[in-house]
This record gives C-alpha cells, sequence and structure tokens, in this order.
C-alpha cells in the first residue's frame, strides 16, 4: 500500500488505528434539528433542550462549528493527511417518498454515521432516521470523485429502506419512560427500531480487520447486522450489546480501539461477558475509559458527555482527543500514545466527536486478521 500519493486518490481502509492519510471531515452549514418522528424521538433524552423543538440550528453555533471543524481539518493537513470536505444538500427541503413525509432533513454531519470504509469500498448505509433517508448526497460529489481517480474503488449503496411505520416500536414513543424501563428495555434488547426490514448506521460498525464489531441497538437492527454479514462474506460480523446505554446509538462513544490488543471500554456500558470471549482469548485488553470531563453535554446536543471517548486514532501511537478532555486526554498518554489536542466541543452538538465527524477514505496497512 505504498503507491499511495495526495495527488490520486486510492480507497483503503481495514481497521480503526492504522496510520490515517486521507479523510472526510464534515460540515455544519444548514445543519437542522429536525421535527419529531419514531427513532429520533427515542433518543432524545426526555430532559433534553431539544424536545418539541426544530427548525434550522442557530446561525452562530453553526459558524463557531465550522470554525472548529475547519481548523480540525487544517490541523489534519499539518500532519500530513489528505482532508476532502462534503458538499451540503439544502438541508430546509422535506424528504417525501412513497412511503413517508419529514418536514426537514439533518445535516451533513457527520458523516462516520452515514459512509462505512471496508478496504477499497466505501458503503452508503441505510440509515434509520426519515430525517437521514437523503444524507448520501451530501458525499455523492466526493464518492463520484473517487471513483473518477481510483480504479479499484467499490461504491456501494445498501437499500434504501422504507421507514414506515412498522420499522417503529411505538411503545418508544410515549414522552416519558424513564431511564429505568429505558435500562431494562436495552438489557432485553427491545429497541425502537423493529425487525420490519434491514436499518443500520455506519456508526454501529467498528473495523478490526477481518473482523466488524456491530452494535445492535437503535440504529442498527439485527437484520441490518445479517444484511452486512451477507455483503462483506469474506468478514466475521459481530454483534454487540452495551447494556449499560438508555439511548444505544453509535458504539463510538462506548467502544474504542486504539490500537491491536488495546480497547476503551465506556464503565457504564460495560460489554457483556460473553461478549468478551474473541477479545480475551486472543489477549487484547478491554479497559475502562477515564471519566469524562463535563458532567452535561452542550446546548442542543444529542450525544452524552462520553464523546470524551470519541477519539481520532492517527497512528497506533497518536490520538486526537478533545482539547476540554483532559482526563481522556491524560489516560491516553499513561498508554503510551502521543495526544493531539483538538477543539472541538462547540461542535459536539451537530452530531458527534472527533471520530464521528471525520470518515475514512486512506488509511496504511492491510487485512489482518486480529483474532484467529
Ligand atoms: N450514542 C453516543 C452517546 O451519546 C454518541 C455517539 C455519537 N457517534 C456518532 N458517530 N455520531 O454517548
Amino acid at each position: 500500500m505504498s503507491n499511495w500519493t495526495p495527488e490520486k486518490t486510492i480507497v483503503n481502509s481495514w481497521n480503526e488505528w492504522d496510520p490515517l492519510r486521507h479523510v472526510i471531515v464534515g460540515k455544519a452549514d444548514n445543519c437542522h434539528i429536525p421535527p419529531e418522528e419514531p427513532a429520533l424521538d427515542a433518543k432524545v433524552p426526555e430532559d433534553s433542550d431539544m424536545r418539541g423543538q426544530w427548525g434550522k440550528r442557530p446561525q452562530e453555533t453553526i459558524d463557531r462549528a465550522n470554525e472548529l471543524l475547519d481548523t480540525f481539518a487544517d490541523q489534519l493537513r499539518a500532519r500530513g493527511v489528505k482532508v476532502d470536505r462534503p458538499t451540503p444538500i439544502d438541508h430546509s427541503l422535506p424528504a417525501t417518498t412513497p412511503d413517508f413525509h419529514t418536514d426537514s432533513q439533518f445535516g451533513c454531519m457527520p458523516p462516520r454515521d452515514v459512509l462505512l470504509t471496508v478496504g477499497s469500498e466505501i458503503l452508503e448505509a441505510t440509515m434509520s432516521y426519515r430525517c437521514r433517508w437523503f444524507e448520501y448526497l451530501n458525499y455523492r460529489p466526493l464518492m463520484q470523485q473517487y471513483w473518477e481517480e481510483d480504479p479499484n474503488f467499490r461504491h456501494e449503496s445498501a437499500p434504501k429502506p422504507r421507514l414506515t411505520d412498522a420499522d417503529y416500536h411505538d411503545d418508544y414513543l410515549s414522552e416519558k419512560i424513564g431511564v429505568e424501563k429505558r435500562l431494562q428495555w436495552t438489557a432485553d434488547k427491545f429497541f425502537v427500531t423493529t425487525e420490519e426490514e434491514p436499518l443500520f448506521d455506519a456508526a454501529d460498525v467498528l473495523r478490526f480487520g477481518r473482523d466488524l464489531v456491530v452494535q445492535h441497538g437503535f440504529t442498527t437492527n439485527l437484520k441490518g447486522i445479517e444484511w452486512i454479514r451477507r455483503h462483506f462474506p469474506d468478514h466475521r460480523v459481530h454483534a454487540v450489546n452495551f447494556p449499560g446505554d438508555p439511548y444505544p446509538i453509535h458504539i463510538d462513544a462506548t467502544f474504542t480501539p486504539l490500537r491491536p490488543g488495546l480497547i476503551l471500554n465506556n464503565p457504564q456500558r460495560r460489554l457483556p461477558d460473553d461478549q468478551r470471549v474473541m477479545f480475551e482469548k486472543n489477549g487484547w485488553e478491554i479497559v475502562d475509559a477515564a471519566q469524562p470531563a463535563h458532567n452535561a453535554p452542550p446546548a442542543l446536543c444529542y450525544s452524552s458527555v462520553w464523546l470524551s471517548m470519541n477519539v481520532l486514532v492517527l497512528d497506533p501511537k497518536t490520538v486526537c482527543v478533545e482539547k476540554s478532555e483532559v482526563y481522556q486526554a491524560e489516560q491516553m498518554d499513561k498508554l503510551g500514545m502521543e495526544v493531539v489536542e483538538v477543539d472541538l466541543r462547540d461542535a459536539y452538538a451537530f452530531g458527534g466527536g472527533l471520530h464521528c465527524c471525520t470518515a475514512d477514505v486512506y488509511r496504511e496497512g492491510g487485512c489482518e486478521d486480529y483474532f484467529p
């Protein structure tokens, strides 16, 4: 894989830690808080300031988030990583299909949710929110360019789901369910999405070479995981659950591989014993992530304080950590990683942290078997 040059795209990335050379960083332009819809409502925390309101996000927050994302992109470029940016579509437009209607879309953040890079393939996820149904269009100019430049690039799109009401459990739609009941439901693997049709978001998938680890939760159902399994016949696909998470969407503030043999696990969302076997048998260590530096997420944010562990690994010895997350940075240092501080907290509300707001295009290295 040493024939990489910044001039011509090569798509190649098999895991979350090999040296990063080319990446996509999202944009906050025109991002919206979408109107109510089943899967989104189930995720918005019950005490959130976002309940009951929708529309374009305040312009000053958009400008601030873009400033931070631009600076992050420049920081990556200064370290020799090529950075591409998407072309935002008009998120204020409604989305209507024969099966559903929503009055606005979501945004062009975060790319990790939509694009799953596996080797020379970038797969557009089905998504599971109606407001995110057209989100792949933000990345189509880049996908087209990659397709022109890299003769081996496989641009794939998972079957678009219907997203009718049959895709969602009504039980999740009452206003006050209470955290206790939510935790019980998570433990019982009863989520807002049904098994009507395959659904998955790309950010529920972690890549470990030959193995793909996929969180079963609100945004990815078992049929979605089965679809991924059939789509990547040369991979082993593992479904995982984290019973401590009352709002289980997207795995990357829960389980974070840093390098071969080392994973951070959110101490409130412990991987169950029976799902640890493959890691333990192969000598991998799963350590508790450090505590977040904040006790509440910023305003109008979907995510929890655990975006602290949503780090972007640049290579097995170097990791980008959000600047205010001092405990996480300290832990990285103890684990022998060089820390690159990145100011991103004011962009958290747009869908996540450093891992979320990026999508891999090229990492050095090939497909290894870490769990023989
Ligand atoms: N569900 C996570 C939390 O609130 C946030 C994950 C964000 N990740 C993403 N790819 N958008 O802790």
